[in-house]
Order: C-alpha cells, then sequence, then structure tokens
C-alpha cells in the first residue's frame, strides 16, 4: 500500500519562503518512498507544481462542486487539474465549522474532484464533545456514508482523519486513540469496496510525536498544518514515516 506525508499550509505561507521551502525538501531520497503533497494557497499553486518538478504532488485545499459558471470566488477541478494538482482537500474541519460545509456538499465535491481525475484527501473526524460522549463512530459513519453515497465511485481516495479537537492545539491524539479510530474506519469504508485506502492522521502532527503516531498499524501517512510550514519540521516527519516503512 502507498504511504503519503501532506502538507496543508492552510492560509499560511513558509516564513522561509516558497521557493526556499521547496528547495529544501525536493531532490531527497526517501520521495520515491512516500509521496511528498503540498497543498497551499489557491495563487501558488501553479508555483508549487513548477517548482516542484515532479518531485512533489500539488493539492488545492478547496474546490467548487460546479464545473463552471457564475460562482464567484469559487475554482473548478478542471481548473486545479490545469493548474498542475494532482490532489484536492476535500471537506476539511475548518471548511466544515467555518464555511459551514456539510455531508452532503462534501460528497458533491468529492464527486467533482474525482470527475476531474483529482485524488481527493478526504477530511473526517469528530469534536471534543463527540468523543468525550462516545459519538464518534456515529460521526464518522455519517461523515463517510453520507458523503461516499453523493459521490459514488472515487478513485485513488485518500481518507485523513482529523479529530477536531487534536487540529492546531498541540494536543495530538494518542498513538492508542488513532489505531482504534482507524480501524474502525477501515470498517466502515469496506462496504464501499475502500477498506485499502491510503489513511492519513491529522492533528498536531510534529518531528517529536512522528515517529510513534507513524507506528501504530494502519496509519499511512500524514497531513499536516503548523509543522508542515518550515521545511526543517517538514522533513523530519517525512523522515520518521519513511522510517516506520523501512
Ligand atoms: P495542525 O497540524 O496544525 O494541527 O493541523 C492539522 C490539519 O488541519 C491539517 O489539515
Amino acid at each position: 500500500m502507498g504511504a503519503m506525508v501532506a502538507a496543508n499550509w492552510k492560509m499560511n505561507l513558509p516564513p522561509e519562503g516558497v521557493e526556499a521551502w521547496v528547495g529544501s525538501v525536493v531532490g531527497r531520497e526517501e520521495s520515491e518512498d512516500v509521496l511528498v503533497v503540498v497543498a497551499p494557497p489557491f495563487p501558488f499553486l501553479t508555483q508549487l507544481a513548477h517548482l516542484g518538478g515532479g518531485a512533489i504532488s500539488v493539492a488545492a485545499q478547496n474546490l467548487s462542486e460546479h464545473e463552471a459558471g457564475a460562482y464567484t470566488g469559487e475554482v473548478s477541478a478542471g481548473m486545479l487539474d490545469r493548474a498542475g494538482c494532482s490532489h484536492v482537500i476535500v471537506g476539511h474541519s475548518e471548511r466544515r465549522q467555518i464555511y459551514g460545509e456539510g455531508d452532503e456538499l462534501v460528497g458533491r465535491k468529492l464527486r467533482a474532484a474525482a470527475s476531474a481525475g483529482l485524488v481527493p484527501i478526504f477530511c473526517i473526524g469528530e469534536t471534543k464533545e463527540l468523543r468525550d460522549g462516545g459519538g464518534t463512530r456515529g460521526l464518522l459513519e455519517r461523515q463517510i456514508g453520507t458523503a461516499l453515497r453523493v459521490a459514488g465511485t472515487v478513485d485513488g481516495l485518500v481518507v485523513a482523519y482529523e479529530p477536531v479537537w487534536a487540529i492546531g492545539t498541540g494536543d495530538n491524539a494518542t498513538p492508542e486513540q488513532v489505531g482504534e479510530t482507524h480501524a474502525q474506519i477501515r470498517d466502515l469504508l469496506t462496504p464501499f469496496g475502500l477498506a485499502d485506502v491510503i489513511l492519513l492522521y491529522g492533528g498536531s502532527v510534529k518531528p517529536d510525536n512522528a515517529a510513534e503516531l507513524a507506528a501504530v498499524e494502519g496509519v499511512d501517512g500524514f497531513l499536516v498544518g503548523g509543522a508542515s510550514l518550515t521545511s526543517e519540521s517538514f522533513k523530519a516527519i517525512w523522515q520518521a514515516m519513511v522510517s516506520s516503512r523501512a
């Protein structure tokens, strides 16, 4: 099975600059083993695709569910493809929470991505209240079931488990929580013929916890926010993933 380490820069740029970041990350031997994906803000997609020269894959952080038309401020899957993207993040918790994206819209976005040949990185995950109240599995079942029934077949789908309470808090899920929840997610994906998807963990992944999280059964990589902004910490996380597979 493949593995991936993806950088989600959100609405940020690396303090060292885009060019220096890419220069520091590309050209390392590990790149063939563990795919490196970078998701910059929209205006930097083409630059990333150009600088990465194929050694890194480029992802958008969002897309429209529509193909074209009067949708001011939106970007279609076909446009992302032309800008050099191979992947697109869909259903990130910040899109769900801040911009009100629901499971059906997420499903339509998955379908739009797939029909343009983009690989969606489909994000799911529970809030603290749901985890504490025992509602994690029910929520994941709804997020997966509703979106995938709307989306239909999505070739090469990647799933990212990102518990909301672990995102940007410095408080990562424990290896036990990740192992248990990844097993539940694979279980929920099985009826859709997706038991073997690449399944990432995201939420406060850092150089100092990457090795123990990479060692968890069923973790095929990471979706990294804050710690992806400097090339040194991103490379350390990538290296931890590579070493866990050696
Ligand atoms: P952090 O790594 O900053 O917690 O963000 C995770 C995330 O949301 C990646 O998509």
